[in-house]
């Protein structure tokens, strides 16, 4: 190796070495720093305490007597949308929400609201037949009557009133 080549070598060496230095100075600084702001903002941010918190709280409440136990209260779901059909108050308005819909036109069959002829043969049944074909539901010659004219939640006796009321106006 000449001369030249050592001397090349040398200070290349020591350059390198220099930079070397240099980026684990930064390196050193850049964590000291980070320590101060990012980490320590990290664990002293609200959020990730609470969270923590929230993930670390036993699963269990015990209340315990003569302690204030308010936390432990159920709270009351949220009043949600109202989902429960409207109940109708009397015949009338249960021929009006529900009948309506088949007996106004005879849809599918069923005999027409205020039609005599229609209503003559069923009202020769007797009323007891009628009603125990508006509640359980009856399929005739014409087509399906179905249980409480499809509003199962509803009670006996407003479907009673209803077919009294398709009675009185198909007399
Ligand atoms: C989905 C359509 C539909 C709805 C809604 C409906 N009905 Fe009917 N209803 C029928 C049909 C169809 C018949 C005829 C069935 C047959 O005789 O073949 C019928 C027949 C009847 C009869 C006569 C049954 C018989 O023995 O001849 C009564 C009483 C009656 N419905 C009452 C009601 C009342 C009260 C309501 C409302 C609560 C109601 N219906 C709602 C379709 C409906």
């Amino acid at each position: 190796m000449s001369k030249q080549d050592t001397h090349f070598l040398n200070t290349f060496s020591m350059i390198i070495g220099l930079l070397i230095v240099v980026a684990l100075m930064i390196f050193a600084l850049a964590r000291v720093v980070a320590d101060r702001t990012q980490v320590k903002e990290v664990y002293e941010d609200p959020k990730y305490v609470a969270s923590t918190e929230e993930r670390i709280k036993p699963f269990v409440r015990e209340a315990v007597a003569g302690k204030d136990n308010s936390a432990m209260q159920i709270e009351a779901a949220p009043a949600g949308p109202a989902i429960a059909l409207a109940v109708p108050k009397d015949g009338p308005a249960l021929y009006e929400a529900v009948c309506h819909t088949c007996h106004a036109t005879g849809l599918a069959g069923a005999p027409k609201f205020g039609d005599h002829a229609a209503w003559a043969p069923r009202i020769a049944k007797g009323k007891a037949a009628l009603y125990e074909h508006a509640l359980k539901g009856f399929t005739g010659t014409a087509g399906v009557m179905p249980a409480k004219g499809g509003r199962t939640d509803l009670t006996d006796a407003l479907i009673k009133a209803g077919v009294d009321y398709l009675v009185s106006k198909g007399q």
